[in-house]
């Protein structure tokens, strides 16, 4: 619109007229640059913009949509005939310890188990106390679990080298030689980690003990076996450390009745050497591998990590934090309880309640 009025008026004009009028609009164009490039204004009116829904000069392309529900139920209706044999049970172990993000990560694991049918969820904390937060929160998935706390001795906890969810996963395998279980398929998932729902129909059928790809390993981005002509023939890690199995602890499944042929089945507390021990201790043979995931073609678990931020302290009232009137107080006791923040009445960030864009401290709030 503006382009053809210019225009327009540019060639009605004697050529005197047009040449003062190319200058007025030069310097207006000179003068919105200079404006646009003075960062500090052109935040605030980024912040004031009226943003449209319709993207007008965005790049978007629709790649994909499905319409279909194609979800399948749980457990299938033939499941109850008595003449199928009965899925093997995958004991899924998960360390996991005390910190701000523990819920959130026990949240986003136990609702992936949810969707996997015979499993059992042997979540053993890294604390000499029974969590009860931690236990109402496994509840409530409705997976069979058992909750152990299984403290890392002290010794260990001073070392340069920390072995992180050793006595966990120590605890776990006594859990099972203890309970006398002697079928099914054994696989240690950290509680951070990301796993794809096709990974569990993968180790279900574990014979002897299966491997697999782990995705965001090292620096080679990816921790997998090699598999030649489909059979395991040697392993792709950026960290070979002389370790006979240069696996990650995400990277094999053990099926417990192979398991149960060894005597001496352990983890030791050794840093960086926990699998290959482990896998010594079975007395694992290269010939006894299984590739999966498509003969190590498809990344079905991911070796995620949670940025770790220090709890903030927030400082409120005691009064405040009572008044059972509205929802602040009972939402960062919670906070409190999970290790998520801290409350103080007198350090920390003060607690501030904002509205129609202004802030204000709690007590004129109230007031
Ligand atoms: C990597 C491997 O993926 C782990 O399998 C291995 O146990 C660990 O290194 C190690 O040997 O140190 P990474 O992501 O570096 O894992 O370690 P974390 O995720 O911090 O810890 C592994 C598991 O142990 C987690 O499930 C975590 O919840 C648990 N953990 C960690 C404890 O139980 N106590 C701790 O003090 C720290
Ligand atoms: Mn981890």
């Amino acid at each position: 619109m503006l382009v053809r009025m210019v225009y327009n008026s540019v060639r009605n004009m004697t050529k005197a007229r047009n040449f003062a009028f190319l200058i007025v609009v030069a310097l207006l164009v000179f003068a919105i640059l200079s404006l646009l490039s003075n960062t500090s204004s052109a935040a605030s009116d980024d912040v004031n913009k009226e943003y449209s829904i319709v993207p007008e000069n965005d790049t978007m392309a629709l790649c994909f949509e499905s319409l279909q529900d194609t979800r399948k139920l749980l457990y299938s209706s033939t499941d109850n005939d008595n003449d199928i044999e009965p899925e093997p049970i995958i004991y899924f172990v998960t360390p996991t310890y005390p910190r701000r993000e523990q819920v959130a990560e026990i949240t986003r694991l136990g609702q992936t188990l949810m969707h996997i049918p015979y499993l059992h969820w042997i979540v053993a904390d890294d604390t000499s106390v029974c969590n009860n937060f931690l236990n109402n929160l496994l509840k409530k998935f409705g997976i069979p679990y058992t909750h152990i706390a299984s403290p890392m001795p002290e010794f260990y906890r001073t070392k340069k080298l920390v072995p992180r969810g050793v006595a966990n996963r120590r605890a776990a395998l006594a859990w099972i030689r203890n309970n006398n279980k002697k079928t099914g398929v054994l696989y240690f998932g950290d509680d951070d980690n990301t796993f794809d729902l096709k990974l569990f129909s993968e180790i279900r059928s574990t014979k002897k003990v299966s491997m697999f790809p782990v995705g965001l390993i090292g620096d080679y981005a990816i921790s997998t076996p090699v598999v030649k002509h489909g059979k395991v023939d040697g392993f792709f890690d950026s960290w070979p450390a002389k370790r006979k199995w240069p696996v990650d602890m995400a990277g094999f499944a053990v099926n417990l009745e192979y398991m149960g042929l060894s005597p001496n089945v352990t983890m030791p507390y050794k840093a960086g050497y926990e699998e290959d021990e482990f896998l010594k201790s079975i007395g694992l043979k290269m010939q006894d591998i299984e590739p999966k995931a498509n003969n190590c073609t498809e990344i079905l678990v991911w070796h995620t990590q949670t940025k770790n931020n220090k709890p903030p302290k927030i400082r409120i009232s005691n009064g405040i934090l009572r008044n059972n009137q509205f929802n602040l107080g009972v939402l960062l006791k919670k906070l409190e309880t999970m290790g998520v923040s801290h409350i103080s009445q007198s350090e920390g960030t003060a607690a501030q309640i904002t509205k129609d864009g202004k802030s204000k401290s709690l007590i004129s709030w109230f007031s």
